[in-house]
C-alpha cells in the first residue's frame, strides 16, 4: 500500500492551507500571458501564424523548428467543425530514422511539452486499425517519452510530459521504431513554475497519463486561459449515478498548493446520487504508459457552504488517506508521494466518514508515471566539443538531440562508447566534408576519442599540437588536404611507438622531422624492423578504418551527388533496420559459407537480400570486408549490386539486390526450372552476360580484380532471368607490382588502397572443381585463374554435370577430364545434357565446347582472356540463332522429328561415364 505524506516534502494534507488568503493566479495587466509558451502548428506553410479561436494563444508553422519531414493535410472526411484547427495539417517523416524538434529553453527551468497527433488518414492509405496499427516513438530528449499507438484515424492523441530542462534546448524526436510513419500534428511548449508539479525536477521527468475535470458543466476541455499553464483538463464522468454539484464562486488554489486546478475545474465536482460511496478504477492495460507505476492526484474543494464533509479514500478496499474534509471554495489536494505499482487495476472508493454531514465529492484528478532516464546523456564536454566544431566548420548535418543517445540513433559520422556512468564520443569521421581553414584546437577536447578522420577536406595549416595529447587516439587520418608545417613530435612519437597509426598522404607540403615530405604510416616501417606479423596485423586495422573511412566518403559523395565519380548507393544499415527489413529475419532463403541469407524489403518496398553473418564462420570477417570494398567500387549491369551493409560490433550483414530466381546451377540440374534449363539459346545469353560482368572485373575497372570463386552457384538470376556475378567474398585486386617482395610500404599501399590484406594458407581461394591446377600448385592467381573456373561453368552448361562427380574413378571423375576423353573419341552428342529439349545447333554447342576446354587449359597463357571469350560466345549464339532461323521454316512436323531425335541420342547418364571409364 502506498501513502501520502512525506516528512520532506510537504505534499498533502486536506486543510493544510485552510485560512489562508493569498491568491495565486498569475496576471499580466488583468489578462493571463503567454510568455514561455511556444505554440508550433505542424504543416502550415512556413510564415503563417494565427490566433487560435479558443485558447487565444498564437500558433506559428514548424518550419523554423525542423528541417526535415512532409507537409500535409488530414483527409477532408476528418474535418468537423468540432476539430481543434492544430489537428488538421501535420507533418509527416517517411525519411530518416530519426526526426527532430529542437526547442530553446531555459536551462533549470520547469516546462511542460505536449504532442498532438490526430491521423486523419492524411496518406489515404487508411493505415491505423486495430488489427494494424500505426506504432512509432517519441523521444523527449534521449528518453523514450511514449510509444505512440494509433488504431483509429479519428483518435487523437495528446502525449504530455513535464521536464526540467537539462540544456538551453530540448528535443522532440519522432523514431521510427514499429510499423508507422511518424508524424505530428502539433507541438506545445509552456513554463511552468518551478514548484508546480513536485514529481518534476533536474532527475525526474513525468509522462501525463489522465487529466480530469470530474463532471464538468459542458463536454468541452478546459484549458488556457483558463488554466494559466495551460494543461488541458479532460470532462470526466464516471457514472450514470453520480450528482454535479457546482458553484459560481470562484475556487482559490493558494500557493502552497503544488498543482494549483485552475477555478474552471474546481466548480465542478462529482458526488455519489444515491449512496455514500464514489467509486471509479483504473485499469494498466489501458492507460497507454510505460511502466506500471502511477501517481494519482485528488483535487478537492468544498462547493456547499455552512456544512461539514469528511471521506477516506481507499486504493483496492485498502486505506489510502484518511478523514479528508475539504475546505470550503479552496483547492486541496491529496496524492501518492511515491508511485503506486503494485495492481493491474486500481480501483478507488471514496467513503463518507462518521462526522460527516454529506457524501464525498471528487473536483479533479490527474495521473502520472514516471519517464526513467534509460539512457545516459552524452558527456557535456563532448556536446560542447561536437557542437561548437558544428558551428565552427559550418556543417550541413542532421545533428539534432544528443550525439549519443538514444545508442541506435547517434549521430551519423559519430560513434561512441556506453558505461553505465558515462556515454563518450570514441570516432568522429568528417572525411570529404568540404572543412576548410584549420585543423580547430576543439578536436582537442574529445577526451575518449578513438578515431578522428579529416581526410580529403580543405585543411590547411598547421596540426595542432593538442592532437597528439588525446591518449585514446588510435587512428589519425589527416590525407587528403592541404596541411603544412611539420607533423608534432608527439603524434610521430606514438606513431612510432605504434600507439598510433597516423594517415598523411596527399598533404604536399607537410614535413616530418627531418624536413623531408611524410609519405604515410608505412614510415614505421622503414624505422624500425618490426615483425612482418605487426606489420599484417596493423595493416588489418588500417584497412578496418580504411574500409570504414571508405563508406563514409561514400555516403558523402552520395549525399553530395555532384555526378561524380561513383555512382554508387550503398548505405549503412543498423542491426535494428536490418530486423525491420528482414521481418525479423523471418525468409531464409539460403545459406553459405559466410552465413545465411534472407529475404527482406526496403521500406519503399524494393527487394533485397540480407546475408548475415553467422557467429561462427571464421572467414566471415575477411571476406566481409573484402565483399563490401569491392562492392561499393564496381558497378556493373552483369555483377550484383549492394544496397548497404551493417557493421554493429560483432554483427556484419550485407544488402543485395534481391536476384529472384536464384543461381544458375539450379536452373541447370532443372531445380527451378526454366527457359534456361530446356533452352541452349537461352543458356547461351546467361554465361554471355556472366562473362561480361567478368570481363569487367579483368579489364573495366582499376585496379582489376579476379573474383576467385567463378561458379555456376555465383551467377544469380534476377526475375528478368539476366545473369550477374556475385560472391566477392574472395576476390583480390591484381598488383601491377609483381614482386613478391611485401615490404611494410607495399603492404600498406595495397591496404589501403584495396582493403586486401596479404595471402596466406587460409587464404586458398575458390570451391573444388573449379579451380586453376595453377593455382593449387603455386596459390598465384590472376585473371587467367577466372578464365579457367568459367570454361568449367561452361561445361556444365553443355553437360548438365557438375565438375566433379562422385563414384567415378578418379581419371573421370573430373568435367574436363570427361569432356577431353569424349572430344578425343569425336562423340560430342553424347555428352550434351539431356535436359535440351528444344533445338539446338550442334557447331554452336561444339564451338562452346573447343572454347570451354581452352579455357580450362592446364598452361594459363594458353586460355583466352574474358574478352575473346565473350567474342567466342557471340559466334556460337549466332550458329545458334541461324540454325532456329532455319528450322522456323520447315513444318511444325519436321520440328517435332527433330526435336525427338535430338533427346534420344542425347547425353548419357552418369552410369554409362563409369562404364565408359572402365573400359
Ligand atoms: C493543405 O490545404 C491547404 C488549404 O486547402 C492548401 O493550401 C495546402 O497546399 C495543403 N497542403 C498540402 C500539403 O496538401
Ligand atoms: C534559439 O536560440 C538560438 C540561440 O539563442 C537562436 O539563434 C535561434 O534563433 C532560436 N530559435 C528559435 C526558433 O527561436
Ligand atoms: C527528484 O525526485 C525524485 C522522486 O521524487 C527523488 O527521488 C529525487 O531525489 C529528486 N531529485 C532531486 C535532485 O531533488
Ligand atoms: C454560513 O454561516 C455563517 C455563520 O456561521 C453565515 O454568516 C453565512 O452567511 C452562512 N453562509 C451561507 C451561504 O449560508
Ligand atoms: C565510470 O565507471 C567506470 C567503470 O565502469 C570507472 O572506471 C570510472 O571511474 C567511472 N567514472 C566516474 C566519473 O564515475
Ligand atoms: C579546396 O580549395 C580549392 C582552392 O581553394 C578549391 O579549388 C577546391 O574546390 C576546394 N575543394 C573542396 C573539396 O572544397
Ligand atoms: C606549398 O608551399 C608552396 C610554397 O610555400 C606554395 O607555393 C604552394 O602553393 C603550396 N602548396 C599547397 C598545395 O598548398
Amino acid at each position: 500500500m502506498s501513502c501520502i505524506i512525506v516528512s520532506s516534502i510537504p505534499l498533502i494534507f486536506c486543510f493544510i492551507m485552510l485560512g489562508i488568503t493569498c491568491t495565486v493566479i498569475d496576471t499580466v495587466g488583468g489578462q493571463p500571458s503567454y510568455s514561455g509558451f511556444i505554440s508550433i502548428d505542424c504543416g502550415i506553410s512556413s510564415d503563417s501564424t494565427y490566433i487560435d479561436s479558443i485558447t487565444s494563444i498564437p500558433y506559428v508553422s514548424d518550419d523554423q523548428f525542423i528541417n526535415t519531414g512532409v507537409k500535409a493535410n488530414i483527409s477532408s472526411n476528418y474535418i468537423t467543425s468540432a476539430l481543434e484547427r492544430q489537428l488538421s495539417t501535420l507533418r509527416s517523416f517517411p525519411d530518416g530514422s530519426r526526426n527532430c524538434y529542437l526547442l530553446n529553453v531555459t536551462q533549470g527551468e520547469k516546462y511542460l511539452v505536449r504532442a498532438s497527433l490526430m491521423y486523419g488518414n492524411y496518406d489515404g492509405q487508411n493505415r491505423a486499425s486495430v488489427e494494424n496499427p500505426l506504432l512509432f516513438d517519441l523521444y523527449l530528449d534521449y528518453n523514450l517519452w511514449r510509444i505512440v499507438k494509433i488504431t483509429d484515424a479519428a483518435e487523437v492523441h495528446r502525449p504530455e510530459s513535464i521536464f526540467v530542462a537539462s540544456a538551453d534546448t530540448v528535443s522532440v524526436c519522432l523514431i521510427k521504431s514499429g510499423t508507422g510513419i511518424p508524424f505530428i500534428s502539433a507541438l506545445e511548449l509552456r513554463l511552468f513554475d518551478r514548484n508546480l508539479d513536485p514529481y518534476t525536477n533536474e532527475t525526474q521527468t513525468v509522462a501525463l497519463t489522465y487529466r480530469y475535470n470530474v463532471m464538468p458543466t459542458t463536454n468541452r476541455s478546459i484549458r488556457f486561459p483558463d488554466d494559466i499553464y495551460d494543461r488541458i483538463w479532460e470532462p470526466f464522468t464516471w457514472h450514470s449515478d453520480w450528482n454535479m454539484i457546482s458553484t459560481t464562486s470562484s475556487v482559490r488554489s493558494n500557493f502552497g498548493n503544488y498543482f494549483k486546478p485552475p477555478s474552471a475545474v474546481m466548480q465542478t465536482a462529482a458526488t455519489p446520487t444515491n449512496s455514500s460511496h464514489l467509486l471509479f478504477q483504473f485499469d494498466y492495460v489501458n492507460m497507454g504508459a510505460l511502466v506500471n507505476q502511477f501517481y494519482f492526484v485528488f483535487h478537492f474543494s468544498e462547493l456547499v457552504p455552512n456544512t461539514t464533509r469528511a471521506f477516506n479514500i481507499d486504493l483496492n478496499g485498502n486505506y489510502w488517506f484518511k478523514n479528508c474534509s475539504p475546505p470550503y471554495l479552496v483547492a486541496t489536494f491529496v496524492c501518492s508521494a511515491v508511485p503506486d505499482s503494485d495492481s493491474l487495476h486500481y480501483q478507488w472508493s471514496l467513503d463518507s466518514s462518521g462526522v460527516s454531514q454529506l457524501p464525498p465529492i471528487l473536483n479533479a484528478l490527474e495521473v502520472f508515471t514516471p519517464i526513467y532516464h534509460t539512457n545516459v546523456p552524452t558527456d557535456s564536454g563532448d556536446v560542447d566539443a561536437i557542437t561548437t566544431i558544428m558551428g565552427r566548420y559550418q556543417l550541413e548535418k542532421n545533428w539534432i538531440g544528443d550525439p549519443c543517445a538514444p545508442k541506435e540513433y547517434a549521430w551519423d559520422g559519430l560513434s561512441c562508447s556506453y558505461n553505465s556512468n558515462s556515454t563518450n564520443i570514441e570516432t568522429v569521421i568528417l572525411s570529404s566534408n568540404a572543412l576548410t581553414g584549420v585543423i580547430s584546437d576543439d578536436f582537442g577536447m574529445f577526451k575518449q576519442i578513438k578515431y578522428l578522420d579529416l581526410s580529403h577536406n580543405n585543411l590547411t595549416g598547421k596540426i595542432p599540437n593538442v592532437l597528439g595529447t588525446l591518449s585514446s587516439l588510435r587512428v589519425l587520418n589527416l590525407s587528403g588536404n592541404n596541411l603544412s608545417g611539420s607533423v608534432p613530435d608527439s603524434l610521430l612519437q606514438k606513431s612510432l611507438n605504434e600507439s598510433l597509426i597516423l594517415i598523411l598522404e596527399d598533404n604536399p607540403n607537410l614535413t616530418c622531422t627531418n624536413g623531408t615530405p611524410c609519405k604515410l604510416t608505412a614510415e614505421i616501417g622503414k624505422a624500425k624492423k618490426i615483425p612482418i606479423l605487426v606489420i599484417v596485423m596493423t595493416v588489418c586495422v588500417v584497412v578496418i578504418v580504411v574500409f570504414l573511412l571508405v563508406f563514409f566518403f561514400v555516403r558523402r559523395r552520395k549525399a553530395k551527388s555532384t555526378g561524380g565519380t561513383l555512382k554508387l548507393k550503398a548505405r549503412p544499415f543498423t542491426y535494428l533496420e536490418l530486423k525491420k527489413v528482414t521481418n525479423n529475419f523471418e525468409n531464409l532463403i539460403g545459406k553459405g559459407g559466410f552465413g545465411n541469407v534472407y529475404r527482406g524489403s526496403l521500406s519503399d518496398g524494393t527487394p533485397v537480400a540480407v546475408k548475415a553473418r553467422s557467429q561462427s564462420s571464421e572467414q566471415g570477417t575477411k571476406q566481409y570486408f573484402a565483399e563490401v570494398q569491392h562492392l561499393i567500387r564496381i558497378h556493373h549491369k552483369h555483377l550484383v549490386s549492394i544496397h548497404g551493409y551493417c557493421m554493429e560490433g560483432n554483427y556484419m550483414a550485407l544488402v543485395y539486390e534481391y536476384m529472384a530466381n536464384g543461381n544458375l546451377n539450379d536452373h541447370i540440374i532443372g531445380k527451378t526450372v526454366s527457359d534456361i534449363t530446356s533452352d541452349w539459346k537461352k543458356r547461351l545469353q546467361i554465361v554471355i552476360e556472366a562473362a561480361r560482368g567478368l570481363e569487367y572485373l579483368h579489364h573495366g575497372c582499376t585496379p582489376p580484380l579476379v573474383h576467385r570463386d567463378v561458379k555456376s552457384t555465383s551467377i544469380l538470376l534476377n526475375e528478368k532471368l539476366e545473369a550477374k556475378i556475385a560472391d566477392f567474398g574472395l576476390s583480390k585486386a591484381i598488383q601491377n607490382d609483381t614482386s613478391n617482395v611485401r615490404t611494410a610500404d607495399s603492404l600498406l599501399s595495397r591496404g589501403i588502397q584495396y582493403g586486401v590484406t596479404n595471402t596466406t594458407a587460409s587464404d586458398v581461394a575458390g570451391t573444388p572443381g573449379y579451380v586453376d591446377p595453377e593455382y593449387c600448385s603455386t596459390l598465384e592467381y590472376s585473371e587467367k585463374s577466372d578464365v579457367f573456373s568459367f570454361g568449367v561453368v561452361l561445361l556444365e552448361l553443355i553437360t548438365g554435370q557438375p565438375p566433379i562427380l562422385k563414384a567415378v574413378p578418379d581419371g573421370m571423375s573430373y568435367i574436363v577430364n570427361r569432356m577431353h576423353e569424349m572430344l578425343r573419341r569425336g562423340n560430342i552428342d553424347a555428352i550434351i545434357d539431356s535436359r535440351l529439349q528444344n533445338i539446338y545447333d550442334i557447331n554452336s554447342v561444339r564451338r562452346t565446347a573447343d572454347l570451354a576446354l581452352q579455357c580450362t587449359s592446364d598452361v594459363p597463357s594458353e586460355r583466352p582472356t574474358m574478352t575473346e571469350v565473350i567474342t567466342e560466345l557471340n559466334e556460337s549464339l549466332k550458329l545458334q540463332t541461324s540454325h532456329e532461323r532455319t528450322i522456323n521454316f520447315e513444318s511444325n512436323d519436321s520440328l517435332q522429328t527433330r526435336t525427338n531425335e535430338i533427346s534420344q541420342s542425347s547425353a548419357p547418364e552418369i552410369e554409362e561415364f563409369s562404364s565408359l571409364s572402365a573400359r
